[in-house]
């Protein structure tokens, strides 16, 4: 029998609580490569029994990371949303009134894209194809060809960027640009650096992320073994780290934020990090 996930939440301050919060999480999981069946169900019993406005699950969470064969990905790829991870998604949102963003491999067109699914108590809303593809995803899967998006899921605007997207600033900085208060962040991080860098990527751009890792090993290919470090986080505008999860644990971290303080960014009463900004001397560069 699957081990029961720990479960945190944790509430606002007093002084944060005069302001209207929302609740939001991450599921940090441990999937098995290829049992889609299992995979997802295990996620869709958990979101029954949590009680947020917005949950974020892992990169490919339904089907495990390491793919050996274009076959195999053409064999595990669905489509979104058509497609039976989706549709378990869809109709759980809409049983739970929650917004659920998820990491899955998607077939369209006869192509494959490392995508993640946002959608909501009245269904479908978007996906997101990742951009910056890691190692050897580039050997089965196209680049993504899907904007940097900002979604209105009532109280918050958010955006997707999905797991290597975060070495690359530019993918925070648009989102941020056009609005969103938080930034979903499915992942599958093996390098160690991602928890902190996002730190830096709250601060520079003034607003929320939630990443969602996975834990556990994959070693479906000799001599590359795969250890996925967990430590899903909640950060928040000011790089404060509201909740970092374990390395070796499946947990759900609940926290309650205010979108809106993402809205404010001014960082002294003399600095605004997007009014500051110098474009004339960035133009050259893109
Ligand atoms: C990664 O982008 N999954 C490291």
């Amino acid at each position: 029998m699957a081990k029961k996930p720990f479960i945190a939440n944790r509430g606002l301050s007093s002084r944060e609580k005069a302001s209207h919060g929302i609740r939001v999480a991450f599921f940090q999981t441990t999937p098995i490569f290829g049992n889609i069946k299992t995979n997802v169900e295990n996620v869709i019993a958990k979101i029954y029994s949590i009680d947020a406005h917005l949950l974020v699950l892992p990169e490919l969470f339904n089907t495990g990371y390491q793919f050996k064969s274009e076959k195999e990905v053409s064999r595990l790829a669905e489509d979104i949303p058509k497609g039976y991870t989706s549709r378990r998604l869809i109709e759980a949102a809409k049983m739970k009134k929650i917004f659920l963003v998820a990491g899955i491999a998607e077939k369209y067109r006869g192509k494959f894209y490392n995508s993640s699914i946002l959608v909501g108590p009245k269904g479908f809303i978007g996906i997101y194809r990742k951009a910056h593809l890691f190692w050897n995803e580039k050997r089965f899967f196209s680049p993504g060809n899907t904007p940097f998006e900002v979604y209105n899921i009532g109280p918050a605007k958010i955006g997707m960027m999905i797991c290597f997207d975060w070495l690359f600033p530019e993918a925070a900085r648009i989102l941020a640009i056009k609005g969103a208060d938080i930034i979903c962040h499915p992942s599958n991080l093996v390098l160690p650096h991602c928890p902190q860098a996002m730190i830096t990527r709250c601060l520079e751009n003034r607003v929320f992320a939630i990443t969602a890792n996975r834990i556990g090993i994959e070693e479906r290919i000799k001599k590359q073994r795969l250890r996925f470090i967990g430590q899903s986080e909640i950060v928040a505008p000011n790089g404060k780290i509201l909740y970092r999860a374990s390395g070796n644990r499946e947990e759900i971290g609940i926290i309650e934020i205010d979108p809106k303080v993402a809205r404010d960014k001014n960082i002294t009463s003399l600095n605004n990090i997007f009014v500051d900004r110098r474009k004339k001397f960035y133009k050259p560069l893109i």
